[in-house]
């Protein structure tokens, strides 16, 4: 599986067995142009450059993964660029044309949308005059043949292969790293170094080791055991691994939300929506489902996870607690233990007349921490607008995300 990651964020050490592909190694001028390179030149969708090779790459993780993406898919992976330049147009317009769909009518008799004036949005030439309205030439464009990509280096396969499954410990002058294989390896890890954080996206720890001067002796990284990863379902709720990554979360609650009846997912529904908008695909890709247990204030999937009334499943104590409130506002008797290890977190259902919303209000849909958001649930008298249950909490406005109880408490029954 290709995806893309903010090498800023990515430790070294979580690179092992892995292959890296940068921007250098798909093609260059003193080469040749990958495809991407070369449309995103050839359709203008460079000015300052900065940005450029974060977009190509985003585009070839996409391109490897789907080589004609929908537009869809191509928004949302270049979701997590930014460009202060171009105003996204021209890069667009190039990482358009290897979609299959144009989406646009194509109603005109050159192929092109019936909203165009002439091409390109300008007018129609008079007959004769032979100025080209193109910005570009599909003619021109490298074919994108998926056989002449890079390969997974056999050498790599034959290490994996190889590979005896023990703790990985790689040590430096000033840190120490541990990759545990076993569920059993990483308790006992974390009861030897219970300070130490479990890093497997290493996206909000990053940065409070960047910018904040963190430091962190000794970092737990438990990416290779399968019981972070375990995903399943049964017909009161759906128990998702510490360890898969958001994207992977968002994949498989689209997959749910198609199966099940609506009024049983309207957690998994107001999870996806602020799944699609939180930062952008690649720290989803790096980002891990356990990294709720760290509380971050701004965190756009806990207030929804606390009225969804999902439970914590914990090691090593082999505990469940609810993700509630009190966990949320860091109550101690709520809190997890320094050795205690988040392995998965179950999430209920919906019922019958229960709704949940979720709400996000930032200066950006994406790419942008929210100013406040929220996380509510109401479940109504059977067949009747009167209120049962209702929770409501928010983030971003408090020191934790908080509750609005006194309102609840007033509104129910009502
Ligand atoms: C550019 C950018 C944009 C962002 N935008 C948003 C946004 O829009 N909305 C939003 O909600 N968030 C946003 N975030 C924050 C983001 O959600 C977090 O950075 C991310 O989810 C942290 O996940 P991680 O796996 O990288 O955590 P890490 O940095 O690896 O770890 C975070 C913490 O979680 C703990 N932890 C992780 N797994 C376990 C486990 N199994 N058991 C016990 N403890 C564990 C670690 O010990 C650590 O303390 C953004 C971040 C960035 C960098
Ligand atoms: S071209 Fe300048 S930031 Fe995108």
């Amino acid at each position: 599986r290709h995806h893309p990651v903010n090498a800023c964020l990515t430790p070294i050490c979580s690179l092992y067995g892995t292959a890296v592909t940068t921007v250098e190694g798909i093609g260059s001028t003193t080469t040749r142009l990958h495809p991407v390179q070369e449309r995103i030149a050839k359709c203008h969708g460079t000015q300052c450059g900065f940005c450029t090779p974060g977009m190509v790459m985003s585009m070839y993780a996409l391109l490897r993964n789907h080589p004609e993406p929908t537009l869809d898919q191509l928004t949302d992976a270049l979701g997590g660029n930014l460009c202060r330049c171009t105003g996204y147009r021209p890069i667009i317009d190039a990482c358009k044309t290897f979609c299959k769909a144009s989406g646009c009518c194509q109603s005109r008799e050159n192929g092109a949308c019936c909203l165009n004036q002439g091409i390109n949005g300008l007018a129609e030439l008079p007959e004769g005059d032979e100025t080209s309205p193109e910005l570009y030439s599909e003619e021109e464009f490298l074919p994108l043949d998926p056989t002449q990509e890079l390969i997974f280096p056999p050498e790599l396969m034959i290490m994996a292969e190889k590979q005896q499954l023990k703790t990985r410990v790689f040590r430096g002058d000033r840190m120490t790293w541990i990759s545990p294989v076993t569920l059993k390896e990483l308790v006992e890890v974390k009861f030897k170094h219970p300070q130490a954080p479990i890093v497997m996206g290493n996206t909000s720890v990053g940065p409070a080791v960047k910018f904040k001067g963190v430091f962190h002796p000794i970092i737990i990284s438990p990416d290779r055991i399968e019981e972070l990863c375990v995903i399943s379902q049964d017909r009161d709720g759906l128990t998702l691994g510490a360890g898969l990554s958001l994207d992977q979360v968002k994949d498989i609650l689209v997959a749910v939300v198609q199966k099940l009846p609506e009024e049983k997912t309207q957690t998994y529904r107001a999870l996806l929506k602020h799944l699609r908008t939180l930062a952008g695909s690649q720290i989803r890709n790096m980002a891990v489902w356990g990294h709720i247990v760290s509380r971050h204030l701004d965190s756009d999937l806990n207030p929804l996870l606390a009225v969804g009334n999902c439970t914590l499943h914990l090691l090593s104590t082999e505990r469940q607690i609810p993700l509630s409130e009190q966990f949320l506002r860091k109550c101690p008797d709520a809190d997890l233990k320094p050795q205690e290890v988040l392995v998965s977190v179950t999430i209920p259902c919906s019922r019958k007349w229960e709704f949940v919303s979720a709400f996000r209000q930032a200066q950006r849909h994406q790419n942008a921490l929210a100013i406040v958001n929220s996380g509510m649930r109401v479940l109504f008298r059977e067949g009747g607008d009167i209120i049962k249950e209702l929770s409501i909490l928010y983030g971003g406005v408090g020191a934790t995300t908080i509750g609005a109880k006194n309102s609840c408490q007033k509104l129910i029954g009502r």
